[in-house]
Order: structure tokens, then sequence, then C-alpha cells
């Protein structure tokens, strides 16, 4: 199928479906400037995520997991949100998305308007004594030099997930609730490698939902569940599709023959249309 129907029919789907949530990867910021973690000039060619990211580096190494944190600050603090961000906050401002999952930790998705955002992974805009507990906000923060330090003397961690945390417990149950009970899922912009993450997906197809999968690449989630996968880059497509989704719904009068097939109905030409 030619990726304009596709487009259209993904549209279509989104403009039916009454429980539409979008979960979100490090793709979906790299038309902001920010660099995903995988794949030519991912963020883990040039540092090993058993070292530099993990929990244990940062409590015994903290100037090394700083090494790190520094370049994605950097990064992060001077980027803008892309017009995939903008595209979702329109969507949910359309009243047809309940909410987004992201793994991001860029805040890119508030910045762009969106107001229904669990953060799976954590965000940089605050961080945690690990010895007293005690909060701060990243603004009132110097990072001359590093590593930060709580006025208790203890380290301050970013609020994010390292590798080898768990997932906080509120965050996960929220996450999967979420898809659990939607009945269409934008997937945009992740490799579909970091668990659990990556299982949220798996939830939402078997519990019924439509996937539609915007992303360069083909992942796992093709393969397996992705109902529709839209080939591009995620501002470019979700731009177009959120102008389409617009357009439905300020015209009303949907036919039920436009939503993508039930999964039983699926062939695997629906699933990976390419251009
Ligand atoms: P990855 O870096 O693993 O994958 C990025 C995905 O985005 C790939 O599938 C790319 O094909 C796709 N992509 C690249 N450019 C794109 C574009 N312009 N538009 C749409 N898609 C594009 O990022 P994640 O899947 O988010 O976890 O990584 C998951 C987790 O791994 C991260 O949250 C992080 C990392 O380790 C932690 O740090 C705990």
């Amino acid at each position: 199928m030619a990726r304009e129907e596709t487009l259209t029919l993904a549209a279509r789907t989104i403009a039916k479906a009454s429980r539409v949530v979008a979960f979100t990867g490090a793709g979906i910021s790299v038309e902001s400037g920010i660099a995903p973690f995988r794949g030519r000039g991912g963020l883990w060619e040039k540092y090993d995520p058993a070292e530099y990211a993990h929990i244990n580096t940062f409590r015994s190494n903290p100037e090394k997991a700083w090494i790190l944190l520094k370049e994605m600050l950097t990064t992060v603090s001077a980027a803008e949100p892309n017009a995939a961000h903008h595209a979702l906050a329109e969507l949910e401002h359309l009243g047809k998305l309940r909410c987004i999952i992201t793994q991001n930790i860029d805040s890119m998705h508030q910045r762009a308007g969106s107001s229904n955002v669990i953060e799976f992974h954590g965000s940089f805009r605050q961080f945690v004594c690990l010895d007293c507990a005690r909060s701060f906000e990243t603004d009132e923060l110097m990072f001359d030099l590093v590593p930060l330090r709580c006025t208790c003397g203890g380290l301050l961690k970013p609020d994010v997930v390292f590798f080898g945390e768990p997932i906080p417990t509120d965050t996960l149950f929220r996450a999967e609730s979420a898809a659990s009970t939607c009945d269409a899922m934008l997937v945009i912009g992740t490799s579909a490698i970091v668990q659990p993450a990556a299982s949220l997906p798996f939830i939402a197809r078997k519990a019924g939902a439509r996937v539609i999968e915007v992303n360069p690449e083909p992942t796992l989630f093709t393969e397996l569940i992705s109902d529709c996968r839209l080939v591009g880059k995620a501002g470019e497509i979700l731009q177009r599709m959120v102008a389409e989704v617009r357009r439905i719904v300020q015209q009303e009068g949907l036919e039920d023959s436009y939503m993508l097939k039930s999964p039983g109905e699926r062939s695997h030409a629906d699933r990976d249309t390419g251009h």
C-alpha cells in the first residue's frame, strides 16, 4: 500500500478510536538535535551504558557517570520541541490523545504543550539526594562542579532511571493501566529493546488495541504486533497524520471500512507497508 494511503488509514483509525495512547522513544527527539541511544551516531556508540549509565557506577565512580550526564544535560537544555512533539500536543487538544508514555527524559512533550505525560524513565527536571532524599529543581543548581552534592554531603542524582534501577511502582502502574485500556497506540521512535518499557505495546495489542508504528526502521514491534507502520521521520509523518485527523474530526461521519482490520483479518502486507 502506498504511504499516503497508509497515513490516511492510520489517521482514520486514530480519529475513530476513543482511547488513544502514544508511546514515544528517543527517535521522536532526533529532529530536535538530541541523539538517540542506538544506531549510527547514538550515545551508546560512544559510551557503554553498562558502565556509564549504571546506578552502581553513579554511586562508586560518579565522576565517570557525570561525563555522560553532562553531555546529555547540555544537549537537552539547548533543544527545542520539534514538529512531532507539537503534533502530539495538538492531538491532545483535539481530544484524540489520552496520554503519552515517554521513555525520554528531555521534557519535550510538556514543553510542546502536552499535559498528560507519563515519564517512564523519569526526567532531568529534578535531582534527588541519595542520602537524605531532598529534591532540587534543576534550574536552581549550578553545574560547574560535578558530581553535584546535597547540603548534607550526599550525591545528587538526576531523577531518571539508571540501568540497574527499577521503574517506580506508581509510574509502572499508570503506564500499564494506560496501555491495557487504550484502543489505539501510536508507537513512535523506539527500538523496542529496553524492558519493561518495550512490553507496553504488547500489553496494548493483547488488550485489543490497534498498534500504529512511526519509525524509519523496522523493529520487533513491526514483526510481531504493528497493524501498520508509517516509515519515516516522526516530525514529517505526525504533522501530516494529525492534520488528517483534524480534518476528519472536523468533518465528522466516519466509515467503519476505513478502520484498520481486526487482528484476525490482518495480513503481513498490512503490517509492513514501506513506501
Ligand atoms: P533507541 O535509541 O534505542 O531507538 C531510537 C529509535 O528511533 C530507533 O528505532 C530509530 O530507528 C528511531 N528513529 C531515529 N530517528 C527517528 C526519527 N527522526 N523519527 C522517528 N524515529 C526515529 O531509543 P529508545 O528506544 O527510546 O533508557 O531507547 C529506550 C531506552 O534505551 C532509553 O529510554 C534509554 C536507553 O538506554 C534508559 O536510559 C533507562
